[in-house]
């Protein structure tokens, strides 16, 4: 059975429309029974910025190759996935910062890539990354849409072979039929659902 890790960064919670699209594919993935399912909700997770003491130690970690210290577990987690489903909103033209943090937190040379003088290649086993994002504007095809960019751009740095996003914008638009929004792109995971999962 594939593992299939959930990220969960909707700082809204159950306020959340993105946690709503995300909850939406999530039962579709649940109702397929195809997949072994781990959830992270970031919120309630003990996650650290790079910075200061934490920053020393992890240097002074991989120095000495101990990549199994418990602080790299979020790391080997998310390299031993095949599908990740990443949910958070559109945020200061990207994502909140829990979710870069968590990335920091991912990002380690021998576990989710490595480094050698060609560059730097992934060693995820991940088949799919899914990143599920509602933006209060228009941001499609232009260069301001940074969330989806970069998570896209993180797949191939940690060697996922799929992205796919799914995404509403103009839900704060005024005059916007948000509900209409949101229902279309409860149908394209429905669409989605019904061929790939
Ligand atoms: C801190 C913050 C930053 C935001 N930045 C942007 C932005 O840069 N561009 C935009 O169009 N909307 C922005 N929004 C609006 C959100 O993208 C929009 O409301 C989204 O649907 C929120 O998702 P949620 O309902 O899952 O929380 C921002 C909202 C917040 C709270």
């Amino acid at each position: 059975m594939e593992k299939l890790l959930y990220i969960d960064s909707c700082i809204r919670r159950e306020e959340s429309r993105t946690k709503r699209a995300a909850d939406h594919l999530m039962k579709k993935i649940e109702e397929s029974g195809k997949y072994e399912i781990e959830s992270l909700c970031l919120m309630d997770e003990p996650l650290h910025y790079l910075s200061g003491d934490f920053f020393l130690q992890r240097e002074y970690l991989l120095s000495e190759g101990q990549r199994k210290h418990r602080r790299f577990d979020y790391a080997h987690q998310f390299a031993q996935s095949d599908v990740i489903v990443i949910a958070a909103p559109f945020w200061d033209l990207g994502f909140p910062a829990l979710l870069k943090t968590y990335i920091e937190n991912i990002s380690v040379d021998g576990i989710t890539f490595y480094a050698d003088i060609e560059g730097c290649h992934g060693m995820s086993q991940g088949r799919q990354l899914i990143f599920v994002t509602t933006r209060g504007g228009y941001y499609e095809n232009t260069p301001l849409e940074m969330g989806s960019l970069y998570m896209e751009a993180l797949s191939v740095f940690f060697g996922i072979d799929e992205y796919k996003c799914f995404f509403a914008e103009g839900l704060d638009i005024e005059g916007n039929d948000q509900e209409m929004l949101m229902q279309n792109l409860l149908d394209e995971i429905d669409k989605f659902a019904a061929d790939r999962i």
